[in-house]
């Protein structure tokens, strides 16, 4: 009989089944957790979906949907959402509420926490958000603010992980205004090892706040941020091209100068030429054609852009069934 010692079983980690928020304001409030979590939650939705398989963990649940701005992708994924999981969202424009004639946040979230199990929220000012999920005693979800679009990038990142089968160590470019969306990816790259590059002019860059904030998180998982004015650079050897618009809602008096700032920032064949061979191009939508990206990038081979709006359904469908449930 052998004397030797069984080796000690392999200690698994075990897997998260929750989410360590109970809503979800910004990327960067999430643990890298949480963001697994989101993509794993999303990825085996779509599947069961594609599949044929229903999922109606939200049965008879009620979700509010305040939109103070514009919206197709992010109204029209979330109601069907609801709707898929079982449940229902009510689209709320912010002017129809009593909120446009000057109730409260407080007020409006106390009382929508008496009637529905989640609000989702759409407004300028980011603090507007944070007010509400403070106040309200149901999950909160931001569905886009001037400073963050958290459920914009966890879509993008499912849909790089589902082409590349890998983020960590992916090469991401972002060239163009350092916004919301901008910022977001910032973040989600940093949560995930992505070497990301952002190429902005002067004046329109990322805030230092956000490249600062963002660093120890960035380290931990081995992920980097390279900031140029170069767009070129950026976009060397790249996996991934991703732009916005010029011109993000509520900007539209600055439009002019915008154009001029970011013209040399356009998204087009010869910018595409410098990405690796197998790059592809993302754009959060809605897209404005002949700015920063041409017909030829966004409809050409390399676009990815559908698949990107289609992959905000089934994640967002895994933010509410993880916060909602
Ligand atoms: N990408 C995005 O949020 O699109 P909508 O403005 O149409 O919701
Ligand atoms: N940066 C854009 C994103 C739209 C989805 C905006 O805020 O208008």
């Amino acid at each position: 009989m052998s004397s030797r010692k069984k080796p000690a079983p392999v200690k698994k980690k075990k897997s998260q089944q929750r989410l360590s928020v109970g809503s979800l304001l910004t990327i960067a409030q999430l643990s890298k957790d949480d963001v697994e979590l989101i993509l794993k939650t999303a990825a085996e939705l779509k599947a069961a979906f594609t599949r044929g398989q229903a999922d109606r963990s939200l049965q008879g649940r009620v979700l509010a949907g305040i939109f103070e701005k514009s919206s197709t992708r992010t109204r029209v994924s979330f109601e069907t959402a609801m709707f898929q999981l079982g449940g229902v969202m009510l689209y709320l424009a912010g002017r129809d509420l009593q909120l446009g004639r000057g109730e409260t946040i407080a007020d409006t979230a106390r009382v929508l926490s008496r009637y529905v199990g989640g609000i989702i929220i759409r407004t300028d000012a980011h603090r507007k958000v944070v007010e509400m999920a403070r106040e309200a005693s149901v999950p909160v979800i931001n569905a886009l603010t001037d400073y963050a679009h958290p459920c914009q990038v966890l879509a993008d990142l499912l849909t790089m992980q589902e082409r590349f089968g890998k983020l960590k160590g992916l090469r991401v470019a972002y060239v163009g205004d350092g916004n919301n969306v901008a910022r977001s990816l910032i973040y989600g790259a940093a949560k995930t090892g992505i070497e990301l590059a952002l190429a902005s002019p002067l004046g329109y860059e990322m805030d230092k706040d956000t490249v600062e904030l963002s660093e120890s998180v960035r380290v931990q998982n081995k992920g980097a941020l390279y900031l140029t004015m170069d767009p070129q650079r950026a976009v060397a050897h790249a996996d991934v091209v991703y732009t916005d618009v010029w011109v993000s809602m509520g900007q539209e008096k600055d439009q002019a100068q915008r154009v001029r700032a970011l013209k040399k920032y356009q998204v087009n064949d010869k910018l595409m030429s410098y990405a690796a061979p197998h790059a592809v191009f993302m754009h959060c939508l809605p897209a404005h054609r002949g700015q920063e990206v041409t017909d030829e990038v966004i409809d050409g081979k390399q676009s990815i852009v559908f698949t990107q709006a289609e992959n905000r359904l089934h994640t967002q469908k895994a933010i509410l069934k993880l916060l909602m449930k």
